[in-house]
């Protein structure tokens, strides 16, 4: 006979696994069915993000930093390291380990929370008056009035180079390498491409990223973008943009990779390995869609409203699934929030609020509207900026790259978007997402008292800029 729950979570992602935990919470009797294999082919709940995504990727970003700053920057510190070396293995091995202690973790938090958890690949089988009906894998069957859909996302195969797991890798393959290649190809110049071209250049590799878009990080404030590349091109990273990738051939030794460059040029580059990394797409596969009428957009992500109810009565659907950054925080605001809306409560999120961030050196973060949105549809603003060469916090920590610019409106002083590029963004951010989400003008930033000295001072002093009355510059 088949389990009734309450709801039925697909997916234990970020999405899947906070709504879990917030739907027993609130007294709902929940199931969460997930079919990741981790290591050794165990279930390992965390989705993308705990897997192959977010926080193995920080792990080895922290590890390549800190071989980079011992032997470029800590001279200058008056620290000196000779023969520095990196054993890649031992520092995958403590990436893997990261992994497996967070993913045994949410094991922990389910029986903690009172979340059923199944493993398998589930499928909407349809409603029987106002029940769902949800097939596992295994044959198993269960039954609840709500369902959430939280099965993420997976990489987009780029059909000029496919995957081979060894020579040719998407994210899982990159994460792994049991050595640093020579010479890395990486397809694509995103968030992903450039966080691991990081890593894998800190540690010796060569690396040469081919991006079809003409513009650096289109998505980012202009401004930033431009610092960006400057920075990442005095690194040594190699980024062509433009490029259109004609095809990719193989041999025991080597990839080589046929281009062509902005001008329509032939190129060709020959590396060790090839990270493909052009974006990902919506995981609805084998759930059904169509024989149960689930709407999908034109992307081939589930349809949903703001509060991410679907076209099928108490489906709701939330992450990488829909529409939206492909962001761990939005899927779990999102679960959240479909969790308290089934629970009856009231429930919103704000894909304005969402803030962004690339975890490289520098870091680069935002949230908001960057000015050439702003100016595309005519919003009337004011800027102002504030180096963090000119931050004593920067300076002693010897890392003065960037920025924090601020963009408020013109009439009302309301913040609609924060910039940073420089040391710490990912956690300078979070200040600018909290005004914003409370409607603070820039003036009520400027203030506020920031301790000193901080790099948040450069956020203070931004603020101020924006009414030109910065004091240190
Ligand atoms: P996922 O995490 O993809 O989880 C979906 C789960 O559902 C998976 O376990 C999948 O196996 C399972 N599933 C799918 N279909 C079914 C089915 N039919 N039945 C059962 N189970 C199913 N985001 C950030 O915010 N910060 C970062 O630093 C960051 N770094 C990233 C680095 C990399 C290399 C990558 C690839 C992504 C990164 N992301 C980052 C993005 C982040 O991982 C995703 O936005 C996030 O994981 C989405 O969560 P989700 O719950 O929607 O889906
Ligand atoms: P992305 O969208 O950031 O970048 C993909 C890049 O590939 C784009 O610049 C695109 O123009 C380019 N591209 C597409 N087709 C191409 C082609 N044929 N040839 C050359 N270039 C091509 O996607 P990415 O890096 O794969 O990451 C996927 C998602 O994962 C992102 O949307 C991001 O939200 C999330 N992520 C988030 C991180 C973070 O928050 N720090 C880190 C890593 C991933």
């Amino acid at each position: 006979m088949s389990k009734s729950f309450d709801v039925v979570v697909i997916g234990a992602g970020p999405g899947g696994y906070v709504a879990a935990i917030r739907c027993t919470q609130l007294g709902l009797h929940t199931v969460c069915i997930d079919d990741w294999k981790g290591a050794q082919g165990k279930p390992s709940l965390g989705g993308t993000c705990l897997n192959v995504g977010c926080i193995p990727s920080k792990a080895l970003l922290e590890s390549s930093e800190n071989f980079e700053r011992l032997t470029h920057d800590f001279a200058a510190h008056g620290i000196c390291a000779d023969n520095a070396s990196v054993d890649v293995l031992k520092m995958v091995a403590r990436k893997n380990k990261i992994v497996s202690d967070f993913t045994l973790g949410i094991s922990q938090l389910f029986k903690k929370n009172k979340v059923d958890s199944l493993h398998g690949r589930a499928q909407i089988l349809g409603r029987d008056g106002d029940v769902w009906r949800v097939g596992i894998t295994d044959g198993e069957e269960v039954r609840a009035k709500h369902i959430i859909v939280a099965t993420g996302s997976t990489s987009r195969i780029l059909q000029q180079a496919p995957l081979d797991g060894v020579q040719i890798v998407d994210n899982v393959g990159a994460l792994s390498f049991s050595e640093t290649p020579k010479r890395l190809a990486i397809i694509g110049a995103g968030v992903i491409g450039l966080e691991l071209g990081s890593v894998w250049r800190r540690l010796g590799a060569e690396v040469t990223l081919l991006e079809a878009s003409p513009a650096f990080l289109p998505a980012a404030d202009e401004q930033v973008a431009k610092e960006a590349l400057r920075a990442f091109t005095k690194q040594k990273l190699a980024i062509h943009l433009g490029v259109q990738i004609d095809g990719v051939i193989q041999s025991a030794e080597a990839v080589k990779i046929n281009w062509r460059d902005i001008h329509g040029a032939a190129q060709e580059l020959v590396a060790d390995k090839l990270i493909v990394a052009v974006g990902r797409v919506p995981n609805t596969q084998g759930l059904s869609v169509e024989a149960v009428g689930l709407k999908l957009d034109a992307a081939g992500r589930i349809e949903v409203d703001e509060q991410c109810r679907t076209s099928l009565p108490h489906v709701y659907a939330v992450g990488d699934v829909v529409r939206g950054p492909m962001l761990a925080h939005k899927a779990s605001e999102e679960g959240v929030m479909v969790a308290e809306l089934i629970a009856g409560q009231v429930g919103g999120s704000d894909l304005n609020l969402v803030p962004n961030v690339m975890y490289t050196a520098p870091e680069i973060a935002w949230v908001g509207k960057t000015e050439q949105q702003l100016k595309a549809v005519g919003v009337a603003y004011k800027a102002g900026q504030f180096p963090f060469l000119a931050n004593g916090r920067a300076r002693a920590l010897g890392d003065t790259t960037g920025f924090i610019k601020i963009i408020a409106d013109a009439n009302t002083d309301r913040i609609l978007g924060v910039h940073i590029i420089g040391p710490m963004a990912s956690e300078l951010i979070q200040q600018a997402v909290l005004a914003m989400a409370f409607s603070a003008s820039s003036d009520d930033l400027a203030r506020t008292i920031h301790a000193h000295p901080s790099l948040s001072e450069a956020m203070h002093e931004a603020a101020l800029a924006v009414d030109k009355r910065t004091i240190h510059i």
